[in-house]
């Protein structure tokens, strides 16, 4: 097994290995002995991985927890959603002593930490993502989020987990698409930290090397969100191929997925690098090699203004500045200011 301890202000272990699903209550028991457990998921993933979780938490001792399945989808990641968990959490009981468990996708991971961090004031809970994305990404660092209609992620709190339990084989039944969406964000990783890890997923294969990329991928998050918890720094890093991908995100309303947005992202900003003499063309034919092994877009064929005009808005960007993230060489990534105007015309001439 892979344990891989994150020194957070909340310390805790993110532990990997296939098959984990079914020790999850063996896990679990030397942290939470006399605790009521609530177990949050969603339609999908319950359906696949609910049974064999309470197998697994009723072989350790603990009683039949409460459970509670939201629709699949972005759109349970809601205020809504929110104060339905909160009264469902009161009728059952749940105090700030107990543990919720997340058992799903980012989704499921985003919304059950933030009503752990805001029911009763703040209470435990443990992580069991299934997408690839949540295994390498939104489990990892302790940001919790729901959606308003103005936008993604604008309610949200910084809530460290007690534990995260990743089991490699829950994503055998992943559909494609959704498990190359969470290649884009470990080729991410790959481009701004890990020259080797970047070599295979685009030469080798990401299934065929499922724990080693998970744990790599963990590994630089880690070490990220480390020196960095709430997110005023080092951790802009982790946005490569994000200010873009953002923008084409929104700008395709959403048609395109966040790690497909990404991909097209990472590939616009060095492609701009390229062109400028940044970053070396071998860095771009790497790239949209790796990208295209997986089915992921390496350019974008919609409106480029409106998707520099949506940069101009996003939540990370200062007044009239923005931080892209750049790359030396494949593996090293660093953070460049930038005006807004600099910025459009960098992106602009490189896609010229
Ligand atoms: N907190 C963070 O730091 C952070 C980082 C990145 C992304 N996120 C958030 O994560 C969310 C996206 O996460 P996601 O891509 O995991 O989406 P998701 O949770 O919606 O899961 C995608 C789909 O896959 C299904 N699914 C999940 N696991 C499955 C499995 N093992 N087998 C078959 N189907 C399965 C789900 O039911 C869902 O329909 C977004 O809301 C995003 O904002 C958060
Ligand atoms: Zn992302």
């Amino acid at each position: 097994m892979n344990i891989i301890p994150v020194k957070t202000g909340r310390p805790y272990e993110i532990r990997i290995e296939k098959g984990l699903l079914a020790q999850t209550g063996a896990l679990l028991r030397p942290q939470f002995r006399g605790q009521n457990l609530a177990v949050i998921s969603d339609s999908r993933v319950a359906e696949l991985y609910l049974k064999p979780l309470l197998d697994s938490l009723e072989a350790a001792g603990f009683g039949r927890p409460a459970t509670f399945s939201v629709p699949q989808g972005e759109e349970s990641k809601s205020l809504q959603m929110t104060s339905i968990l909160y009264n469902f959490l009161a009728e059952r009981h749940i105090r700030r002593s107990d543990c919720l468990i997340a058992l799903g996708g980012g989704v499921v991971g985003d919304l059950t930490g933030f009503v752990a961090s805001t029911f009763c004031r703040g209470m435990s809970f443990v992580q069991v993502p299934t997408t690839l994305l949540a295994q390498i990404d939104s489990s990892v660092g302790g940001k919790t989020a729901v959606n308003l209609p103005a936008g993604k992620n604008m309610v949200g709190t910084f809530w460290q987990p007690s534990l995260v339990v990743c089991d490699p084989d829950t994503l055998d039944t992943l559909p494609e698409d959704i498990f190359a969406a969470g290649v884009a964000e470990a080729l991410k990783y790959g481009m701004i930290r890990d020259e080797k890890l970047f070599d295979l997923l685009a030469l080798d294969g990401a299934r065929e090397h499922i724990e080693e990329v998970i744990s790599r991928c963990v590994t630089i998050k880690r070490e990220i969100v480390q020196n960095d918890e709430r997110d005023t720094g080092e951790r802009m890093l982790l946005n490569f191929g994000h200010t873009l991908g953002h923008g084409v995100e929104s700008g395709s309303h959403y048609a395109l997925s966040h790690g497909f947005s990404v991909a097209i992202g990472m590939n616009m900003i060095v492609k701009a690098s390229v062109a400028r003499g940044l970053t070396a063309p071998s860095v771009l034919e790497r790239l949209e090699k790796g990208c295209r092994r997986y089915g992921l877009p390496t350019f974008y064929d919609g409106d480029l203004e409106r998707v520099l005009e949506i940069c101009r808005s996003d939540k990370k960007s200062e007044a009239g500045s923005l931080k892209a993230i750049l790359l030396h060489s494949l593996g090293d990534g660093y953070i460049q200011p930038f005006s807004f105007e600099e910025f459009e015309s960098f992106v602009r001439e490189g896609l010229e």
